[in-house]
């Protein structure tokens, strides 16, 4: 079976990256296409180098731009690539412009696809990622699941029981595995000016938060009380998506100027982890780190109205306040007392081999 894992942000690095160190241990042929629409040192190279991962065999160099744009390229490229290296199965993780393209482009020339982290649903089609996630889904004929909320979202939407898998997220199986390495290795401390814990943790970079004027500058004034009441720092390792809008709305000096925001840039995986372990409260509108906060078992409040990670919410560890300043207020309360002994939805940390072990069997059969 010949396999073609196609990847391209920050996310679908880490998050493939269990399922890459499974297929390293088997005789499968299989290769990276690195699309770079992730392209900076500390938002890509970063993650193959923490997580011991292979160069890609094909890097595509595709970059930033608008959303038919980036797209298009993609298609051309990997299309092109498809066509050479004509795998079995394409392989592609989550909900990225990178992942709709390498469906489009497996669908069209009849090459199966995986969707690892099928089903995630927020029921709002104006995030770009509700969009690739449904098509996506839609396209694929291996489904893997992490709940069973995910699983039933898809068979809501009529599709084929025997298409879907329930697995887990390989989120788990990235967390556990690197968190052992960034606890030996990693010490706050070191990049956060002597701050030990005593922390909030923020990330920041969702297009309806960030490419909104009005709405981050409510999220801003929202955050600012929240620091006039609590007096805490908050680390915010800043999107460079975010950092770019807030010059562009002249609101990164304001951010800067409050002596409690501490701005970094982005942070490698096993950094991020020691962050994360660490803090007291994180607030984000990152999937990823949403499900991180609730395996860590550390509070999170998410700055979003919706979230396609209900399980969060549904066992304590996560509420949602979108930008709203009382809610926020409220929520650092009720968050900050909460028990933190939820049951984490998301698995055992055995979904990479679990989607591994159902590709190998279905596709040689
Ligand atoms: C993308 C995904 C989003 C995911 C996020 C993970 C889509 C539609 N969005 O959003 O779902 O949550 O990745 O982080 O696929 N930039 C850099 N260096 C980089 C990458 C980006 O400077 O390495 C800047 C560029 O100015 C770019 C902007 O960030 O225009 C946005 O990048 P893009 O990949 O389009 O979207 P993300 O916001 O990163
Ligand atoms: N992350 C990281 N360094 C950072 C911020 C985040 O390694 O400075 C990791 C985080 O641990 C999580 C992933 O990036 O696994 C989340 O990516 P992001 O928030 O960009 O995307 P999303 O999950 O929202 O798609």
């Amino acid at each position: 079976m010949k396999i073609s894992i196609i990847l391209g942000t920050r996310p679908e690095i880490i998050k493939l990256s269990p399922i890459i160190r499974i297929l390293e241990k088997t005789s499968e042929d299989w290769h990276i296409i690195h699309t770079n629409q992730h392209y900076s040192e500390n938002m890509d190279k970063i993650f193959f180098k923490e997580l011991n991962l292979p160069n890609p065999k094909y890097n595509l160099n595709i970059g930033s731009g608008t959303h038919g744009e980036q797209t298009g390229k993609m298609l051309i490229k990997i299309e092109k690539v498809l066509l050479k290296e004509k795998p079995d199965v394409v392989i592609v993780q989550g909900d990225t412009n990178t992942v709709l393209a390498g469906a489009l482009v497996a669908s069209k020339l009849k090459i199966d696809i995986a969707h690892v982290e099928a089903g995630l649903r927020s029921f709002d089609r104006t995030m770009p990622e509700e969009i690739n996630r449904v098509l996506t889904d839609h396209l694929s004929s291996y489904l893997f699941a992490p709940t069973e909320i995910a699983k039933n979202n898809l068979l809501r939407e009529g599709i084929d029981k025997e298409k879907i898998f329930v697995v887990g997220n390989t989120i788990v199986d990235a967390t556990l595995q690197n968190l052992k390495i960034a606890e030996k290795n990693i010490d706050v401390k070191d990049f956060l000016n002597g701050i030990d814990n005593n922390y909030f943790l923020l990330t920041l970079h969702r297009a309806e938060n960030v490419d909104n004027k009005n709405r981050l500058k409510e999220i801003i004034d929202a955050l600012f009380e929240m620091i006039e009441i609590y007096k805490k720092p908050i680390i915010f390792p800043i999107h460079p998506r975010t950092k770019n809008r807030l010059k562009e709305f002249n609101l990164f000096e304001r951010l800067k100027s409050n002596k409690n925001i501490e701005i970094i840039e982005p942070v490698g995986y096993l950094e991020f982890l020691m962050l994360e372990k660490n803090a007291e409260l994180i607030l984000t509108d990152s999937g990823g780190v949403q499900e991180e906060a609730c395996i860590l078992k550390v509070p999170c409040i998410t700055l979003r109205d919706n979230t396609e990670r209900p399980e969060t919410v549904e066992v304590g560890a996560n509420i949602l306040v979108g930008s709203d300043k009382n809610k926020l207020i409220e929520a650092v309360e009720i968050m900050l007392k909460r028990d933190k002994n939820w049951i984490n939805p998301y698995g055992d940390g055995k979904s990479g081999e679990r989607i591994v072990k159902i590709l190998i069997e279905r596709m040689t059969n």
